[in-house]
């Protein structure tokens, strides 16, 4: 199969790394892609916001799947696109329409679908740009911590917790009226604050049954000891020790079952990801958001330990042919760990040069490169989060020395990393 893969982060280089295993596989192209994935395919110069390109593209290379990475291209319609296009139409498409998509591109959605379903999750308002007295009056009602949550995409940045109530109110204001976050924080939603332990739980689904991926814990914080701004992720780490059979038994059968089955009830076609974002409380386990795709840097962590050809479960999800089961995965334990650039996630400077990037052959760890782009010849950094490394091992201590080691040893200048990642797992 011609494979077209759109996106440029680590998760996208890990995408790239196992499909670039399958047997499946005649050729992948990469789109933006970075000079990490130019191992295991093409990096293409192409825009998913041009979609006449896109289709000129798929049309000449005879691209018999699309995956897409990240979510944006999903909320704003690249699967729509593709299936309302005749040229275009058979192409297998893994990533959900829209409306689908909208479980990640709308906090209110994805709310109301949960409330409507039965789905456990933070009790919840939604209010609108004229609602603001409202929406102060609901402040006063509550308690702290108040969570308050730009309804459309911001860039990961819309979610805002305060522990002041004044402080809460300012923040509201500034959401709906002074337009903080543009158009996506023109609805705000306020929920109850959930107390417990975070993890991920992944599947891949044509709508009807699931394939579940291991799961996956994330380090949010800049800091260590999860302190500091949030980012899109500082590392991960799968399997999760504390996920007992019963605590995944219960997400099968509150979280995942209910949410496929409120897909279809609502007949909304879904083929792709699913992320589960998930809190463990006292009151059991309840959902934090979704996401219309898989995680980064969670699929860093996640793919080393699918024993499976990726290729042949998206081929079969894309026939829809899922009957629903775990995927083979492997009795290690993987540990993902981000080199970020000074600053990040704040600002930051571009054009490094990272040091020996190239050249990194150890044994069980594996390169995923990120923020990165070739210029004259070297791989200098591009992005906030510039690459990560994974380490694989059935001994966890010793995935996480591997993976340390070899992240050590690839260096540029103002480099920043947690030293702390799977800590808090008992992982030393
Ligand atoms: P989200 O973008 O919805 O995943 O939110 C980002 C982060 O904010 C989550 O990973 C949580 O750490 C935190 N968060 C979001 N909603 C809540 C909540 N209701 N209670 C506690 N923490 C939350
Ligand atoms: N690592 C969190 C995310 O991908 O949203």
């Amino acid at each position: 199969m011609n494979v077209l893969l759109f996106g440029s982060g680590g998760r996208e280089s890990a995408l790239a790394w196992k499909i670039s295993q399958s047997q499946l596989l005649k050729k992948l192209y990469v789109a933006p892609g970075n000079p990490g994935v130019m191992k295991y395919g093409d990096q293409i110069d192409l825009n998913w916001k041009d979609f006449d390109k896109v289709r000129e593209f798929c049309i000449k290379f005879s691209i018999d799947m699309v995956i897409v990475g990240p979510e944006d291209p999903l909320v704003n319609g690249l699967a729509d696109y593709f299936s309302d296009t005749k040229a275009l139409s058979e192409i297998y498409f893994i990533g959900p329409k829209k409306k689908g998509a909208d479980l990640e591109g709308s906090k209110d959605f994805s709310k109301k679908f949960m409330q409507r379903h039965d789905i456990p999750t933070a009790d919840y308002k939604t209010f609108r740009k004229d609602q603001l007295s409202e929406a102060i009056e609901y402040l006063n009602e509550t308690h702290k911590p108040y969570v308050l949550k730009a309804d459309g995409l911001a860039g990961g940045k819309g979610v805002v917790i305060h522990d002041d109530l004044n402080l809460a109110k300012e923040e509201v204001k500034e959401m709906l009226l002074d337009e903080k976050f543009g158009e996506a924080s023109s609805k705000v939603v306020v929920e109850e604050f959930l107390e417990g332990i975070e993890f991920s739980i992944f599947v891949l689904t044509d709508g009807n049954g699931y394939l579940l991926l291991p799961e996956a814990k994330d380090y949010k914080r800049i800091g260590e000891g999860d302190k500091g701004l949030n980012t899109g992720g500082m590392g991960a780490v799968s399997p999760v020790p504390f996920i007992s059979d019963s605590i995944l038994t219960e997400v099968k059968n509150t979280i995942i079952d209910p949410t496929i089955l409120g897909l279809s009830k609502d007949k909304i076609e879904y083929v792709g990801f699913i992320f589960f974002g998930l809190i463990y409380t006292q009151k059991g386990v309840k959902v934090i958001e979704y996401n219309c795709r898989m995680g980064d840097p969670e699929t860093e962590a996640v793919l080393p330990r699918i024993d499976e050809d990726l290729l042949e479960v998206l081929k079969e999800t894309a026939e829809k042919r899922i009957i629903t089961r775990s995927l083979k995965v492997k009795e290690e334990t993987a540990i993902t760990v981000m080199k970020v650039s000074k600053g990040y996630p704040g600002k930051y400077t571009k054009g490094i040069v990272i040091k020996k990037i190239d050249k990194q052959k150890q044994k069980d760890t594996i390169v995923f490169q990120a923020g990165t782009k070739l210029m004259e010849n070297k791989i200098v950094t591009d992005g906030g989060r510039v690459f990560c490394v994974t380490g694989l091992h059935k001994e966890a201590s010793v995935a996480r020395d591997k993976a340390y080691g070899s992240l050590r040893s690839i260096e540029f200048e103002g480099e920043y990393y947690r030293a702390d990642i799977g800590k808090d797992l008992g992982i030393k």
